[in-house]
């Protein structure tokens, strides 16, 4: 899935690697004044916020788009010359959103669900109280328990692997992955959630270009949620040469890839955690009790992506 680019030196000089650094955070090289993100020109981001407002408006898309209607009752977009790939924006409620996040905090990452912390501090149980309680991780590598989840990890097998212990992906994650793959399923077929991944990424955090070519059957989707800060995507081509199509994901997005858009190219060059880019006063409003001060915290320099995928 990730890191497997045998891509030589000049991988800088691909269509998919200028974009990536196009988007990527760089700070403002005078050193005196506090760290300033470089400004970067965001006029070539597709924006589906947009495209769903006058889709609603007036019906009127930009070309190369299509809408679909879904049976959700939501609008789904794909692209032309990008078969498979959809897009639907604002797909999940606040509410949704909300508890999403608060799971991605508390309960995904607890053992025996493995976490990319485990090849160096072997299983953590309550990630999150502990960082609540500014709790800091000291390695445990001499702990027998921890040693056997230590060694698995460290080999990064870049397969599925059920006889590893994990938990189970709640049912209504599932329901809703099952709903949102819909538009990409062929002839009514229900989609099979057998995997999750989330990826937690903070500010000048990236993912990079990527294909993932694990799973068995290419047919069926990968729904990729996103939450949090508002990030960019890059959809590029079967080729790293290709030049990448860059988009915005917002919280509450759905971003679906089948068929042919499973054998392009992609991943996040950038999220934003400023006031004005960052598109999450809708969570701020939600989590703005003082129970709840913790995710607030969170949330407001952070972006989670809960991928689920039918791998068998
Ligand atoms: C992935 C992936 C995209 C995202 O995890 O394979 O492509 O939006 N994630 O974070
Ligand atoms: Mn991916």
């Amino acid at each position: 899935m990730y890191g497997s680019d045998k891509v030589p030196d000049d991988s800088e000089r691909t269509a998919f690697r200028r974009a990536e650094k196009q988007y990527k955070l760089y700070y403002e090289s005078n050193s005196k004044k506090k760290k300033q993100p470089k400004h970067v020109d965001l006029s070539d981001v597709l924006d589906f916020k947009n495209i769903l407002e006058s889709s609603n408006n007036n019906g009127e898309i930009p070309p190369g788009i299509v809408a679909l209607s879904s049976n959700f009752g939501l609008p789904v977009f794909r692209l032309e010359n990008r078969p498979g790939f959809y897009f639907i924006p604002e797909a999940l409620s606040i509410e949704e959103q909300c508890r999403w996040i608060k799971e991605s905090l508390i309960s995904f990452p607890q053992p025996p669900n493995r976490t990319n912390h485990n090849a160096f501090y072997g299983r953590i149980h309550d990630l999150f109280s502990a960082a609540k309680e500014r709790k800091f991780l000291e390695s445990s590598k001499d702990d027998d328990d921890d040693t056997k989840e230590w060694k698995l990890v460290e080999e990064d097998q870049r397969n599925y692997d059920v006889s590893l212990a994990h938990n189970k992906i709640p049912d209504a994650l599932c329901e809703l992955a099952k709903r949102m793959a819909s538009p990409a399923m062929p002839n009514g077929e229900e989609f099979k959630p057998e995997a999750a991944i989330v990826n937690y990424f903070g500010l000048g955090d990236t993912l990079g270009g990527h294909l993932d070519d694990m799973e068995k059957d290419w047919s069926r989707p990968i729904v990729s949620m996103s939450l949090g800060c508002k990030a960019i995507f890059l959809l590029g081509g079967k080729s790293r040469e290709d030049p990448p199509l860059a988009m915005f994901l917002r919280s509450g997005d759905v971003v679906l890839m089948a068929g042919e858009a499973r054998e392009c190219y992609h991943g996040v060059p950038r999220i934003f955690t400023d006031k004005e880019n960052a598109d999450i006063s809708h969570l701020e409003l939600q989590f703005s009790q003082e129970e709840d001060c913790c995710f607030l915290e969170y949330i407001q320099t952070s972006r989670i992506n809960i991928n689920i995928r039918q791998v068998f």
